[in-house]
């Protein structure tokens, strides 16, 4: 029987004084306490009748347990009396001595990739919500793909020959000015864009060089980079492309080969290089001979501009380009791509191989299969009319509840708002706040390289529900004031 059908409404009453946050954290701790590991606690339904509470109150006591580690949830299955810690007290320290210091603690993993429970407002993720993919076109793909062989040989080490064609096919379109645009060759199939960052820093410098990075830029390039033994040298970047000018001293200063940069709707910022930013950039490189790694993590979120890759330009090399399909095809299809020429092209392939051998066929199979659709091209056309919705109605409540200021630039694509509030402003205290309160973003610090130069964070539009945004940003709000 449903238990949520007998729930008697308003059956828990409070405590004297008590709000019904803690009376309803009071529930669940008896809860936990009386019942067994494993035990399926009352569903969100059944708590908001039995204590006539809103499922945000709700959602909040359940938080707060899941953080104290006494609950659990698992997605579409509920909440449960979380494994008890063993009263075993390990000794670790030995581990501490045969490690030595870290090359990147925990605090590498930016709090993006933190699990939202049940009824949380997810402004943190940069994980589009399922209604802007694909679904139904990734489903029937996962289907076919299964009939094929691919569901049982192994791939080859570059990747699917039709799925490496696409991918150049992508960046030669109809009369593109280089005389030898990017091939199928020149593609590298990697499970995602973090591995395909991971292996361009591994094969194209060593432990100890320096790579220039935009400031503020993506945390897991960052990371990445350091896991690499990479030494990063930042350049600022504002709404715009970093000079050309701090380009050409930073390589010129640090000896750096490499330049990560996003020129297309950048993470954070949302920043797009003008095409002279572009040309200055460009020339850089070619004096300095050095990379460009081009991340293209938003190529299919061009809301008012499409992304136009630097690689398509690319005739001798200077282009490493990523792009991958992890956000706009699926999170669990976890194909992207690498394009690069000669020696890098070769590096790249050998860490790859090394790495992981080759990208799991069938998964490599549905990705065809859904790009080659008709329907992947209408997709793309409501991704952009959703993502447009979805961008004016968070910068509206930002500029509307946060003031016109806290927002420099409404991105022409991606999937990102980047907020500035008042210097002195403890962002890593307010997200902590907000998460109790049932909000999660991403706080500024994150994503610069060194100190943050004034107190920023990042809000993503494509995984909450529109509606809540306004309640969400309230919440910011509320805790600025
Ligand atoms: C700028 C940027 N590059 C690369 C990645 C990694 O992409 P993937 O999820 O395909 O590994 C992300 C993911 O958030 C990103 O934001």
């Amino acid at each position: 029987m449903n238990e949520d059908s007998t729930a008697p409404r308003g059956t828990v009453k409070p405590l004297d004084g008590e709000s019904a946050h803690l009376a309803i954290e009071r529930h669940l701790r008896d809860l936990v306490a009386s019942r067994p590991v494993g035990d399926r606690l009352p569903s969100t339904r059944t708590l908001v009748l039995e204590h006539a509470a809103s499922p945000l109150t709700v959602q909040r006591a359940l938080q707060r347990l899941v953080l104290e580690g006494l609950i659990e949830t698992r997605p579409g299955a509920g909440s449960f009396v979380a494994r008890r810690h063993s009263v075993h007290r390990a000794d670790f320290g030995w581990q501490t001595t045969a490690l030595g210091a870290a090359r990147t603690g925990a605090d590498a993993i930016g709090t993006a990739m933190a699990n939202a429970g049940p009824g949380v407002i997810a402004l943190h993720s940069g994980y589009p919500a399922e209604e802007l993919l694909p679904t139904r076109l990734v489903r029937s793909a996962l289907v076919r793909a299964a009939r094929t062989n691919t569901a049982v040989e192994r791939a080859p080490i570059s990747g699917l020959p039709e799925l490496r064609s696409w991918f150049a096919a992508e960046l030669a379109p109809a009369g593109a000015s280089v005389a030898a645009p990017p091939a199928a060759d020149d593609v590298v199939i990697t499970p995602g864009g973090q591995s395909a960052l991971s292996s361009i820093f591994r094969a194209l410098a060593n432990p100890g060089d320096a790579i220039v990075m935009e400031s503020p830029t993506y945390w897991g390039a960052m990371a990445a980079a350091r896991q690499a033994g990479l030494r990063i040298v930042p350049i600022a970047r504002g709404t715009t492309a970093p000079t050309a000018a701090d380009l050409d001293d930073a390589l010129g200063a640090s000896g750096a080969r490499l330049f990560y940069a996003q020129p297309h709707f950048a993470n954070p910022t949302g920043a797009l290089w003008s095409s002279s930013e572009r040309s200055a950039i460009t020339a850089v490189l070619h004096a300095r001979g050095a990379y460009l790694i081009e991340d293209d993590w938003a190529h299919d979120f061009g809301i008012d501009a499409d992304a136009a890759p630097l690689a398509a330009d690319d005739a001798d090399g200077h282009i490493v380009y990523v792009r991958s399909l992890t956000k706009s095809l699926s999170p669990a299809v976890r194909v992207a791509a690498v394009v690069a020429r000669g020696p890098a092209l070769a590096r790249i392939q050998v860490d790859r191989t090394v790495d992981d051998l080759y990208v799991s066929g069938i998964l490599q199979a549905a990705a065809v299969d859904v790009l080659t659709d008709p329907g992947w091209r209408s997709h793309l056309s409501r991704l952009r009319g959703s993502l447009r919705g979805r961008r004016d109605e968070m910068a509206r409540q930002v500029r509307g509840q946060l003031g016109a200021d806290a927002l420099e630039l409404v991105p022409r694509g991606g999937l990102n708002l980047w907020v500035r509030t008042n210097d002195g402003v403890d962002v890593a205290g307010l997200a902590r706040r907000a998460a109790a309160e049932g909000v999660l973003f991403s706080p500024g610090g994150d994503w610069f390289p060194a100190e943050p130069t004034g107190s920023f964070f990042r809000l993503n539009y494509s995984r909450a529900r529109p509606e809540l945004f306004e309640p969400a940003v309230g919440i910011l709000a509320r805790l600025l004031a």
